[in-house]
């Protein structure tokens, strides 16, 4: 059976225009693929990813028998979110940009799923992601229009994308397709025509 596990990082309680982009998409794969199991992770505001900090991190690093009860719940939340992970073939993430960069509660996440001998390991070669196999669709929404072709027209060139691909191929994660939503936050047009061609390009996806 396929699984797909819908991420939100949104502030906004699944109302953000990432999470309705990542909305639209999950209903339109629902709907070609009605046995599909869809398991919804909100990390930044129904259930927030706590930041990692030199405890958390020190539950990891613990050897089992070795952890205390208040490790072993750290490094449980960390194997229940990286079990819905690996259990997923398909991955959506609902992607704001804040800042310039992803939701801090995003990263958190992130260092919640990066365990050595868990979801990567090193070897002679450098590190080996252990998550792959997985199709991921991005839904990255902007308040803002970014240059991604390399030219800087006088706007900050954005460095999301590459992180969050490379961060992902650090797992193993390969496959990785932005779907974009810029500008925003620039007059009510700006924000109807990108919602438009997002929403073009989700219906591209389904079909
Ligand atoms: C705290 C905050 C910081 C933001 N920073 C940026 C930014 O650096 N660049 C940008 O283009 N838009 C920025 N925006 C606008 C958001 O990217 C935009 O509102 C987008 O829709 C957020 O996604 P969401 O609606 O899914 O939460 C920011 C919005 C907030 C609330």
């Amino acid at each position: 059976m396929t699984t797909l596990l819908q991420i939100n990082a949104s502030i906004n309680n699944g109302n953000g225009e990432s999470s309705r982009l990542a909305n639209q998409f999950v209903a339109a794969f629902h709907k070609r693929h009605p046995k599909a199991a869809i398991v919804v992770r909100d990390v930044a505001a129904a259930e927030p990813v706590p930041h990692l900090n030199a405890e958390r991190f020190g539950a990891f690093i613990t050897k089992p028998e070795a952890r205390s009860a208040t490790q072993h719940a750290v490094v449980a939340y960390s194997d229940t979110l990286i079990n819905e992970l690996k259990q997923a073939d398909v991955v959506v993430l609902g992607l704001p940009m804040y800042n310039f960069g992803v939701p801090s509660q995003l990263k958190a996440y992130f260092d919640h799923i990066a365990r050595v001998g868990v979801t990567f390991e090193y070897t002679e070669k450098g590190p080996v992601g252990k998550l792959t196999g997985k199709k991921v669709y991005v839904f990255a929404a902007r308040g803002g229009v970014y240059a991604r072709d390399g030219v800087n027209h006088g706007i900050p060139v954005e460095t999301q994308t590459n992180y969050v691909r490379d961060f992902l191929r650090f797992l193993g994660i390969t496959e990785v397709e932005f779907i974009y939503a810029e500008g925003l936050n620039m007059g009510p047009q700006a924000k109807q025509a990108a919602l438009a061609k997002a929403e073009a390009e989700i219906a591209r996806l389904a079909a």
